[in-house]
């Protein structure tokens, strides 16, 4: 790991693991990107620079027609001042203009990495990252844009993020600050990305770069169930386990862009930061602003080599939780098993007949506070519901009794019409004066820009919390934001709402984990529409989907393996037929599929016949066999094409390598759909180990991964599974 500068070529590089990020000064003071790619040993490519000019390209005054900026690659640009692509940063000044220009001024290069105020932000002891920080000036208005970069000792990721200063003499206006901007002296990449909906979320699509504009966004407040806030550029033979890809991903749970743009000249940029569609800031003179931190990273091992990179940066640096490295409690939750229906002698049975199955925390979902007997009712009023749970805390002590952990939901950002909380402070509440409001599954969005929203869920919240043994919260969001306004913010702040309801929601979390640091938080929206980098910071682990069908959750978790580690994911048993899809597959392959992520069931445990309560016996013995291995082993997925085909296979493996866990599925069976021999290569073995399969013979980590396993007779039929326990000496 080495940040450097040259005084004579004016060029920065900075070196990880496996990976040169080169970039220069030129002749106008703007910052000029060189090379992203694998490990090079030159100090001085900036040759890289040198353009053949092309019409219809203004060039800076001083500078000459190769020089121009429309036909650079740039490293941050912004936005009205030669560069006619789609730019990162716009800067409005009190004269109207707003023509943003970036010109190197200064730059620093430090041991360690500082926190960013009030946003997730990766981590590292002082010893282990570098920061490097380049100062440029705005000389339209004498505002300065700060880019930072930090590389690390153990990873190929580098985290990016701009900070603006305001030394200009007047207040100015942000309308755009993308988090991180890469260029490409090519087009030739696919674009892959993770694409959903509602109970459908993150399936991983892959399409070629076309000329012009693409991308995707959310403007919902959230990162939203229909993309993830990450894209991958693929060189168009990128495999599994070949070919260059890089990734660009952002710790930000709100509304986002990705923009890319492929231009005349087969030229590419890739950004990626806040939506500009709802936000803009004030900045006052002397005041500063963060962007959120955008991740990017290179591997030249295909789509498993960059999302095992991906893992373990999220892992290491940027998940805080300290169950991060631990086993999670096997949970069962009661929403399929009662919905809103239930009583506290409803929720002890069923963690009494799920402590007999082996099964340790008994998570009480929606229903148990206020009034809420269905989805109209009572979201803000945090106070239990005697009616329905009696005395929580007895409740919980009876439960504990039983040798489980408990568990609650809460959805904190969330406020009914009918409710105390509405009734005394109906100001709470986004929407914009004298206009209608928008409702979601009946219920609107508590304005958490505002301090003493924050505030009050703050004590609600931890008032409970404080008033029973809860050891983890499930924090659900079931709508997206609307009428975006508040009414505690200016005229001229309304740009703000958006970005400051993140602010809140993070604060809240922050708060939370001080007082109750050990307390595991599965962060939820709608099952996984907020499933982000940004919440990972604060919680370990998210709802993965509402979706719990074993052939459904096939791609929804491979495609959110693209970026994202296993022990992040919830994953569950639940009953068949499958409350979302109506569909009935074996109970072995609905166990197979969520012993993938963070398990647990999602089922009336009291309604079980012997047969699947036996199946639940041995799903738990497999989870504690192979959860540290699936936790902190290197995930690989073994097919192509992000668990969309009718076979799909994924593994982890140990860090020594000398154990592996291969799970192979097939979804759909026709006749003579494969060759009648099916192998699968298992990658990231070692060559020359020899591993014993349980139940099935002893082969060397070279044929293991060269010529594979025979999976056929293991998969015949509809909704199977199989593992495989590979095991060296
Ligand atoms: C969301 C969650 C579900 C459940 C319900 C409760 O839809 O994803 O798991 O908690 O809310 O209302």
């Amino acid at each position: 790991m080495q940040i450097s500068f040259s005084r004579k070529t004016k060029m920065f590089r900075l070196d990880t693991q496996n990976s040169t990020y080169a970039m220069m000064i030129g002749h106008g003071g703007e910052l000029r990107h060189l090379y992203y790619g694998a490990s090079i040993a030159d100090d001085d490519i900036t040759a890289f620079a040198h353009r053949r000019d092309r019409a219809f390209s203004p060039y800076p005054e001083g500078l000459t027609s190769e020089e121009s900026l429309n036909i650079a690659c740039l490293e941050y640009s912004t936005f009205g001042n030669g560069d006619f692509h789609n730019t990162a940063a716009a800067l409005r000044k009190q004269n109207g203009t707003a023509v943003t220009s970036a010109v190197y001024k200064t730059h620093t290069i430090t041991k360690g990495k500082a926190p960013l105020p009030g946003l997730p932000a990766s981590f590292a002891p002082e010893k282990q990252v570098q920061t490097l920080e380049i100062t440029l000036t705005d000389t339209f208005s004498g505002a300065l844009i700060v880019l930072r970069y930090s590389i690390f000792d153990d990873s190929d990721v580098i985290a990016r993020s701009v900070k603006i200063v305001n030394k200009s003499k007047e207040t100015i206006r942000i309308e755009k600050l993308m988090s991180a901007q890469l260029d490409f002296d090519s087009m030739q990449y696919d674009m892959v990305y993770l694409q959903g909906k509602w109970a459908r979320e993150r399936h991983a699509m892959r399409t070629p770069l076309q000329p012009g504009m693409q991308g995707f966004r959310s403007a919902r407040g959230s990162s939203g169930h229909q993309y993830n806030p990450g894209v991958v550029l693929a060189s168009k033979n990128a495999t599994e386990q070949q070919g260059e890809v890089y990734g660009m991903l952002l710790l930000y749970s709100g509304s986002y862009a990705v923009e890319v743009e492929a231009d005349e000249y087969e030229s590419t940029r890739a950004m990626i930061g806040i939506n500009r569609e709802t936000f803009s800031w004030t900045l006052e003179k002397g005041a500063e602003f963060n962007s959120p931190e955008a991740l990017i990273m290179f591997s030249a091992n295909g789509f498993s080599g960059l999302s095992a990179q991906s893992h373990a940066f999220l892992t290491d640096h940027v998940i805080r939780s300290p169950w991060k490295h631990v086993k999670r409690p096997i949970l069962v939750n009661n929403w399929e098993a009662t919905y809103f229906d239930f009583t506290d002698s409803k929720i002890y049975d069923l963690a009494k007949s799920a402590s007999k199955l082996g099964i340790e925390m008994l998570v009480l979902d929606d229903g148990w506070f206020g009034e809420r007997n269905g989805d109209n009712s009572s979201l803000g009023d945090w106070f239990v519901n005697k009616k329905k749970v009696g005395d929580l805390g007895r409740l919980v002590a009876r439960i504990n009794k039983l040798g489980m952990k408990f568990g609650l939901w809460f959805e904190p950002e969330m406020i009914s019409e009918i409710s105390e909380l509405y009734k005394t402070h109906p100001e709470w509440v986004l929407s914009v004066p004298g206009g209608k409001r928008s409702l979601g599954r009946n219920q609107m969005v508590l304005d958490m820009s505002r301090g003493e929203v924050v505030d009050y869920l703050f004590e609600a919240i931890a008032g409970i919390l404080r008033s029973a043994n809860i050891e983890y919260i499930k924090w659900d969001m079931n709508r997206n934001l609307t009428e975006i306004h508040s009414s505690a913010l200016p005229p001229e702040q309304q740009g703000e709402v958006a970005h400051r309801y993140v602010l809140g929601v993070y604060e809240l979390h922050e708060r939370l984990l001080n007082e109750f640091p050990n307390l595991l938080i599965e962060g939820c929206s709608g099952g996984g529409g907020r499933f982000d980098a940004g919440m990972l910071y604060y919680v370990p682990q998210i709802w993965c989907s509402d979706d719990t069908d074993a052939i459904e959750r096939v791609s929804i978790q491979l495609g959110t393996s693209l970026f994202y580690p296993s022990a992040t994911m919830g994953a569950h048993v639940s009953v068949c037929p499958n409350h979302q899809t109506h569909r009935s597959v074996s109970f072995q392959f609905r166990g197979d599929v969520a012993l993938a992520g963070t398990f647990g069931y999602e089922l009336d445990v009291t309604r079980l016949d012997k047969e699947d309560q036996q199946m639940i016996r041995e799903q738990v013995a497999r989870y504690h066999k192979y959860n540290d291995l699936i936790r902190e082993g290197t995930f690989h997925r073994i097919t192509e094409g992000f668990g969309h085909g009718d076979i799909a296979a994924w593994c982890w493996v140990s860090a020594d390598r000398k154990e592996a866990l291969v799970t192979a599925v097939r979804k759909f069976d026709s006749p003579c759909a494969q060759s009648p021999v099916f192998r699968l290569r298992i990658p990231g073995l070692d060559a020359a180990r020899k591993y014993t399969i349980e139940n099935g013979g002893a082969f060397h980590g070279s044929t293991l991964m060269n010529a594979g396993i025979n999976v056929s007779n293991d998969l015949r039929g509809n909704a199977v599974s199989a593992l495989y326990h590979l095991k060296a000496k």
